[in-house]
């Protein structure tokens, strides 16, 4: 393990499950934490668990709704203000829902949420990761992007989509592309970052047993979320490889990897498509009214 003393590391949805395990875990290697949640009250208890749990008084909580751009880009702008330097960006979050609504923005939710929310948030923090380098950016996907479709004509899903209930009917929910987009994105990060010394990884945690699908609305999903309960892994166990990318020597240089259980793996055909990877960039960016690079 080694010393993350003085290093600064924001971890998105830090306030439950995974997210928790890899703050409480970084706070204990004595890393400043920033944990970036939407909710204050479920945030602070969080966080005063973190603290308590780890003697580490450096535990920052601020607000980010991963599904309002606007939120996204107050927290980067106050973070700026507040620290002058960025280590580590875990892109933790994620969410999946049975129903299509979109955000007030426009934007379907799972997509929001999962995919353009942390292609945002990395493109707002970049500067400050290049002038921090070495620094890591770590994105959490899951084992499901495999049967995920890219379809660059409908990445909001508005003629196909697939909510919760698909995983009891075997159907690739809108989830698994958002997913896979997040994948593609990282692998296409890593290119456009080298040379800077900050890295881009992507991390599939396995199944775990946190607050994920509790909520999507699908009663069909909840039966099946707790049928699988025996064969999922702890969020302490789902946590560990987002910890050794945020920590390990041995990953320092490592840049556009896929890892499942601290190991590098291999990701489906698809996320490994350049052209495709391209093109989603480059309509992620006019969807969020970015200027190319
Ligand atoms: N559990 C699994 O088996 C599994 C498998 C593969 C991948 N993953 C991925 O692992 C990551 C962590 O999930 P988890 O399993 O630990 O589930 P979790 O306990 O539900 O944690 C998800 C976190 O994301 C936050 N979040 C949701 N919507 C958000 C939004 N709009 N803005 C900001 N934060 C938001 C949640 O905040 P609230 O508490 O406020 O809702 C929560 O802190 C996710 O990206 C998930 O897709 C999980």
């Amino acid at each position: 393990m080694s010393e993350m003393k003085g290093k600064i590391c924001i971890i998105t949805g830090s306030n439950s499950g995974i997210g928790k395990e890899t703050a409480t875990n970084l706070a204990k290697m004595c890393a400043t934490i920033v944990m970036a949640v939407r909710d204050q009250e479920r945030g602070e208890k969080a966080r005063t668990e973190i603290v308590k749990q780890t003697g580490n008084n450096s535990v920052d909580l601020m607000i980010c709704d991963l599904s309002s751009m606007d939120s996204i880009r107050r927290f980067a702008k106050e973070f700026k203000r507040k620290y002058d330097r960025l280590d580590v960006l875990v892109n933790n979050a994620g969410a999946m829902f049975n129903k299509r609504e979109v955000t007030s923005a426009g934007f379907e939710q799972t997509l929001a949420v999962n995919y353009l929310g942390p292609f945002l948030l990395t493109h707002e923090l970049l500067d400050l990761l290049k002038s921090s380098a070495p620094s890591r950016i770590i994105n959490v996907s899951s084992g499901l992007a495999k049967n995920g479709k890219v379809d660059l004509d409908d990445l909001q899903s508005e003629k196909n989509y697939k909510g919760t209930k698909a995983y009891s009917k075997v159907r690739a929910p809108v989830y698994a592309n958002t997913k896979l987009m997040l994948m593609m994105f990282t692998y296409e990060l890593a290119r456009r970052l080298k040379g800077s010394a900050v890295t881009a990884n992507v991390l599939m945690p396995g199944f775990v047993t946190t607050n994920l699908g509790k909520n999507s609305g699908s009663l069909s999903s909840s039966i099946m979320f707790k049928m699988v309960r025996p064969m999922q892994v702890s969020a302490k166990t789902g946590a560990e490889t987002s910890i050794y990318l945020a920590s390990s020597d041995i990953v320092k240089d490592v840049t556009g990897k896929c890892f499942a259980k601290k190991r590098e793996t291999i990701t489906c055909p698809e996320s490994y498509d350049e052209e495709i990877q391209k093109r989603l960039w480059n309509k992620t960016e006019s969807m969020l009214g970015l200027a190319p690079e």
